[in-house]
């Protein structure tokens, strides 16, 4: 059975984005692979967090897992920083890398642009995302689009590696999904939906209840032509508002436009927001009972024990090829 690994950082409640591009495909994946999930809170410090609230946003997001539908008997679902082989192997993979192949990913110049004080690590995320990956023989990696950059660094600096010391590492491979791999902003479309972006009208939230969800579907911009169909450029946000449609009810695209051919979009819009909410329904349900209870601690000590039983393993071949430490 091949493996999967696939993280998500708990630096803010997750959004309908990180569902629809994410997680939804994390739980169809389950039966066919070996999979591992992550919460990389050792990612979400490469920018300031309040303390308090990560702690928060750690036990949220385990919560969240479970609640759409990550089984832990089938999968391994684990905290980042307790499994401190993480951290050995990024240092590692920082010691691969170059500074200039660091200093054209997208994510860094997004997040540090215009800004005064940029942690160094913001640059050196990628090294320890490809060891959060490299860690486990990892085959397979579901992400959404705006990881793919990453995922190809993490590629090369697996081949790097394998060539310059041992050939340790399973190079990955990246899995896209075909439609919701980029649910964009609700205000401004031409930039994706992101959980820390601090306008919370840009993004639908997987716990924001009812009357919030109504509000940020009917403040969604759209256009002043009408008409409900797809069209990327010219509709960006009205096509955005039919992905997410067509994700959350099933239907496919085509039937979505043939059902409001001749409708505007507030008729669009109310059956949205249905659709969106019916969705969030039975996760937020879940949520709620899991969020308090013990099982969720026992859940992730056991899948601790089992992600540092693997990664040992890993991380003994890295420092040994690369000629660390005495013995061996
Ligand atoms: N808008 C999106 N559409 C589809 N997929 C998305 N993902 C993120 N945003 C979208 C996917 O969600 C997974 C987890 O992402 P992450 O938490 O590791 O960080 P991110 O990609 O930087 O997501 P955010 O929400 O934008 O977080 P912040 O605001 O903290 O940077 C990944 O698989 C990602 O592709």
């Amino acid at each position: 059975m091949k493996t999967v690994f696939s993280g998500i950082q708990p630096s803010g409640t997750l959004t309908l984005g990180n569902y629809l591009g994410a997680m939804k495909h994390f739980v169809e994946m389950q039966d066919d692979y070996h999979c591992y999930f992550c919460i990389v809170d050792q990612h979400a410090i490469t920018v300031p967090q309040d303390r308090l609230k990560l702690r928060e946003n750690i036990r949220s997001l385990a919560a969240l897992y479970l609640a759409a539908g990550i089984d832990p008997d089938k999968s391994t679902l684990f905290i980042q920083s307790e499994v401190p082989a993480h951290a050995q192997l990024g240092w590692i993979m920082q010691c691969v890398s170059y500074i200039g192949e660091l200093e054209r990913m997208t994510q860094f110049k997004d997040k540090s642009a215009g800004k005064e004080a940029v942690s160094a690590a913001l640059l050196t995320y990628p090294p320890l995302m490809a060891a959060d990956i490299l860690l486990y023989d990892t085959d397979i990696v579901p992400v959404g689009e705006d990881q793919k950059q990453h995922l190809e660094l993490t590629r090369d600096l697996a081949e790097r590696f394998n060539k310059k010391y041992n050939d340790i590492f399973t190079v990955p491979e990246v899995k896209i999904p075909k439609v919701g791999a980029r649910i964009m902003s609700l205000t401004e479309p031409e930039k994706k939906m992101s959980k820390s972006s601090p306008n919370p009208k840009s993004f639908i939230s997987m716990l924001d209840d009812e009357a919030t969800i109504t509000k940020k579907i009917k403040s969604a911009v759209t256009d002043t032509e009408g008409g409900i169909y797809v069209d990327k450029e010219n509709k960006p946000a009205v096509t955005n508002l039919i992905s997410i449609y067509s994700l959350c009810s099933g239907l496919t695209v085509e039937e979505i436009v043939e059902r409001y051919r001749d409708k505007g979009y507030g008729d669009f819009k109310t059956d949205l927001t249905e659709v969106v909410v019916e969705a969030l329904r039975p996760i937020q349900q879940r949520y709620y009972e899991l969020i308090q209870s013990e099982e969720l601690d026992t859940i992730l000590d056991h899948g601790a024990e089992k992600a540092n039983e693997k990664a040992n393993r890993m991380i003994k071949k890295a420092e040994k090829a690369i000629g660390l430490g005495r013995k061996r």
